[in-house]
């Protein structure tokens, strides 16, 4: 087979060059020249077969149906199931449970014919893993250990699957190019050749990437670019739960989660989390409250953690985990300035429970109730749950959604939960068993909660 002709490019300025040079002469960038392969005669035809532009009434939309997944959490972070010749990119750190995540899905589909393409097991290991998962009832899964592009195609293309699944993009090869597997230029190549297919034949891929020190997706950004869906799947090595998380969708909202917990048989799906992100303690402690937040479109009840507690050496310390550190902050100098609490002695730690990270602004209510509930040593009944946002001047901000965090809380027997008065017109009202009270400034929740 002829070589096909490569060259490298200045990733910067565009360069090119027949040798790859670490210094980009033009525009003076280290590091920036990638392999790409160069198509030497331009495409034959002409300008008979060009496609025209057509009218968007004309365009028929009848093909885009989803394949809906047994993975009733998967499904929700694609935005309703999987979209025929798509390509999803699952990127995460080594161990969190990619593999098993894609594994376990494939054996979950009862009888479609699925490829699984693993260039970093055995078929005996895959075969092992399997064994542990469950639903393996009538799997019609192909195990393919390879890691040439040019093959995993091919055998794609005879046997003509429903889904192909890649394990991992960074273990793939090209003929086409010199570089080694997992370089840019291979990343970025192979992408290219399984879009192609992916397009051409209307067969779902998903890819499985790696990621690096930094938390990125190993590869270039552009690989971020070429795929239609980037899905993050994060967690805490030492806690069981794991978190799906979109980061780019073309058909459907980045805003969804998915949330699993990892057991000895496999990640099993949580549908219900307000209920295992809330501890099970006997009576209230100090320091401990719940806040009613909205992650993407699923209302979610988190147990948030304080303790606050004299600084014996030196720099008081701020500690944050699951919480922005500089919002913390900001609320800390809230609650000293608007409301007298003495924060600057004393040392600071905020803890969301299940490993989880949030962002939900209504997250500051709960946050300040449980900083002064620590720091008086005043615990707040377990039933009581909170939602608004803190502005610099100790106001209670409205946040998104209200009815839907109220819903959540009343469904999970919640006897009272604060909001802001701007969220809701009526003071006070019931919902179920629920009352709920609006306040407009923060100093008004602390008295009616600790007198
Ligand atoms: P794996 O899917 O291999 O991670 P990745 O592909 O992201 O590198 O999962 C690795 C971890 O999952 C491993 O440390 C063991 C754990 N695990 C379980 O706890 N239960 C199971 O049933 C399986 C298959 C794995
Ligand atoms: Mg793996």
């Amino acid at each position: 087979m002829a070589k096909t002709k490569t060259l490298f490019f200045c990733q910067n300025c565009g360069h090119e060059s027949p040798k790859w040079m670490g210094r980009c002469p033009a525009c003076q960038q280290w590091n920036t020249f990638v392999e790409e392969v160069v198509v030497k005669s331009p495409r034959q035809g002409g300008s008979a077969d060009l496609t025209k532009p057509l009218l968007l009434q004309e365009i028929d939309s009848a093909g885009q149906y989803r394949i809906i997944t047994p993975d009733e959490e998967l499904n929700r972070v694609l935005g309703g199931g999987i979209v025929p010749g798509s390509m999803v990119l699952i990127g995460g750190e080594p161990g969190i449970g990619k593999s098993t995540l894609l594994l376990q899905l494939a054996l979950r589909f009862n009888g479609v014919k699925i490829l699984y393409v693993s260039g970093e097991e055995s078929g005996r290991q895959i075969k092992m893993r399997a064994e542990r998962l469950p639903g393996k009832t009538s799997a019609n899964i192909h195990v393919f250990t390879e890691t040439q592009t040019q093959s995993v195609l091919k055998v794609s293309r005879e046997l003509a699957p429903a889904l192909v699944i890649i394990d991992s993009i960074q273990t793939l090869y090209s003929d086409l190019l010199d570089s080694a597997p997992g370089s840019i230029a291979q990343v970025r190549q192979c992408t290219a050749e399984l879009m192609r297919f992916a397009k051409e034949t209307a067969t779902p891929v998903l890819l499985i990437g790696h990621i690096t020190k930094d938390g990125s997706l190993a590869g270039p950004k552009v690989l971020e670019h070429m795929v239609d869906t980037v899905l993050q799947f994060e967690g805490d090595q030492h806690l069981a739960y794991r978190i799906l998380r979109t980061t780019k969708n073309r058909f459907g909202s980045t805003a969804e989660l998915g949330i699993y917990e990892m057991r000895s048989t496999g990640l099993r799906e949580v549908s219900n989390p307000s209920e295992i992100l809330i501890s099970q303690k006997d009576g209230p402690v100090s320091g401990t409250t719940i806040a009613a937040t909205l992650e993407g479109n699923r209302p979610l009840l988190i147990e948030v953690q304080s303790l606050v507690s004299p600084a014996s050496y030196g720099t008081p310390q701020r500690s944050s985990t699951g919480v922005d550190h500089k919002r913390l902050n900001m609320l800390l100098a809230v609650l000293e300035k608007r409301c007298g609490y003495r924060m600057g002695q004393h040392d600071v730690f905020v803890n969301l429970a299940g490993g989880l990270k949030m962002e939900d602004p209504a997250l500051d209510l709960s946050l300040c109730v449980s900083l002064v509930s620590s720091l008086e040593e005043l615990p707040v009944p377990e039933k009581y749950c909170f939602a608004a946002e803190i502005g610099l001047g100790g106001e209670l901000r409205a946040v998104n959604r209200i009815e839907q965090r109220i819903a959540e809380a009343a469904r999970l027997g919640f006897e009272k939960m604060y909001v802001s008065r701007f969220s809701l017109r009526p003071e006070s009202l019931t919902e179920g068993t629920l009352q709920v009270k609006s306040f407009g400034k923060l100093t008004e929740v602390f008295r009616d909660l600790f007198g």
